[in-house]
């Protein structure tokens, strides 16, 4: 679509949220609330998208600089939704079409929806469209006013309102088309005689009604959509219906999902058919799993990449991780960052890698950390084995070739090499390189005192 423009409220405090936290940026399936509809409005083909700020105005600005069609203006103070926009005037100077305005606290809001208010709008060249909902309850939302043949007529907001306009169904979701000629040249009109001695951006309705101009209402297809969120129960409840739209989306696309209200995946997680995700997983951070893949309950997932036909057991944490193909993982294991696991390897229970590369079929069955470490292919390494790899300033590495086998219970000095084909006899100290095809063993000779006898109390 041509020349539309977004304006996206987002200046409050968000006071019921009690939070430090700006209430835009609380997190919603990974990301800051605001990232939502500042997407609906690039998928219904807004540009510029202008974000009104003030309060933390610089860190929600900050979480938007990547976003090339992303423009901030700052409302300083806020004096009502009617000043907000009006501090947009120089930020879309020069705009002519429509501007679509919505609030940074309605995250369910979809693309598709501001489409079609978008052409209901100009296919009747309104000047004002806003899009509504009938609720059971229309408690705290601005009513919609329509005369006997149903024209919209004004926007009461709940505390000016008249019992009789009280008793209205109709809300006002504070979504909306304007014509920027209209919108401009009508917006310092806006005064704040009211309850709240605001400057209420809905009274461009009444304006637009009075200078004869087209002013419509649109019922919302789904009032799900409209909700904002003013507290952390609605924040609940939003990412309760995020989370059931990505799973959906998931499933739909060949992912078993054994309990979609107890699987938790952000938004730009990809995963592949085939793959089954059990229940209390919590997967984020652009994590991509490819096919045939098990997920075992319980398991965190952040900016990984795992290929085909993995299998993660229970309680796992992998951040950062790539795993290659026929990886099995777990449980309780602990992937950091940087870990590679090439094909089929195997990590057991109780082991924790970081910064590791792990070669074609090597294993580290049992209670084990590895970290700052490469390691061939077919390697064993043996249960209770460390790399140790701090010396309390600097971290070293530890380099162990193909074929290798570890002993249980071996701790690795770094920085250390113990060469191809070579093996470390169960309770060694390893301080010097090993070369290949070599046995090292270090080990305090055993000492047997024969005739002693544990004397009890
Ligand atoms: C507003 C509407 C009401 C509608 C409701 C829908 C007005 C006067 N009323 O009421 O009809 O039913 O939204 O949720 O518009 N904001 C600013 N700067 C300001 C004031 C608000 O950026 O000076 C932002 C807020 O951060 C928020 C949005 O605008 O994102 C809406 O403001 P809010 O105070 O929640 O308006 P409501 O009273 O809910
Ligand atoms: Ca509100």
């Amino acid at each position: 679509m041509d020349h539309v423009a977004a304006v996206i409220l987002s200046a409050g405090k968000g006071t019921r949220m009690k939070s430090a936290l700006a209430k835009v940026l609380h997190p919603l399936a990974g990301r800051p609330m605001a990232a939502w509809p500042v997407d609906a409005a690039r998928d219904a083909g807004a540009t510029p998208i202008v974000l009104v700020v003030g309060h933390q105005a610089e860190t929600v600005a900050a979480c938007f600089r990547d976003n090339t069609d992303v423009l901030t203006a700052v409302q300083a103070e806020q004096l009502g939704t009617g000043h907000a926009v009006a501090c947009c005037r120089e930020a879309l100077a020069g705009f002519s079409g429509t501007v679509l305005i919505l609030c940074g606290d309605t995250p369910l809001l979809r693309g598709e929806t501001l489409s079609g208010l978008i052409r209901f709008h100009r296919k009747q060249n309104a000047a004002v469209t806003v899009l509504t909902a009938v609720l059971e309850n229309p408690n705290g939302y601005g009513r919609v006013v329509r005369d006997e043949a149903g024209r919209l007529l004004a926007i009461v907001e709940q505390k000016d309102a008249t019992p009789a306009e009280q008793a209205i169904r109709e809300i006002n979701s504070g979504i909306y088309c304007m014509e920027a000629e209209f919108l401009f040249g009508n917006i310092d009109g806006i005064g704040n005689a009211n309850a709240q001695n605001e400057f209420y951006l809905t009274d461009l309705v009444a304006i637009a009604v009075n200078k004869g101009l087209t002013c419509l209402a649109m019922p919302a297809g789904d009032s799900d959509e409209i909700m904002g969120i003013n507290d952390r129960v609605q924040l609940a409840e939003a990412a309760r219906i995020l989370r059931r739209r990505i799973n959906a989306e998931l499933m739909l696309s060949g992912v078993t999902i054994v309990d979609p209200e107890q699987t938790y995946i952000d938004h730009g997680v990809t995963i592949a058919p085939d793959t089954v995700i059990h229940p209390n997983c919590h997967i984020g951070g652009s994590t991509v799993i490819g096919p045939s893949c098990t997920i075992e309950a319980g398991v965190t997932i952040a900016g990984c990449r795992i290929a085909s036909g993995c299998h993660i057991k229970s309680g796992s944490v992998l951040e950062g991780a790539e795993l290659h193909d026929g990886v099995s993982v777990g449980p309780m294991a602990h992937l950091r960052p940087g870990t590679v696991l090439h094909d089929h390897v195997k990590i057991g229970n109780f082991v924790e890698t970081k910064k590791a590369v792990m070669g074609v079929g090597s294993k580290a069955s049992h209670l084990t950390y590895l970290g700052d470490a490469e390691i061939g292919r077919d390697v064993n390494i043996g249960c209770g084995t460390i790399t140790c790899n701090y010396d309390g300033v600097n971290k070293h590495r530890t380099i162990i070739g193909d074929d290798v086998f570890i002993g249980s219970d071996v701790q690795l000095v770094a920085p250390v090499i113990v060469g191809r084909n070579s093996l470390v006899a169960a309770g060694t100290t390893v301080t010097l390189d090993v070369p290949p095809d070599s046995l090292a063993i270090a080990r305090v000779p055993q000492v047997n005192k024969e005739g002693w006898r544990l004397r009890k109390k």
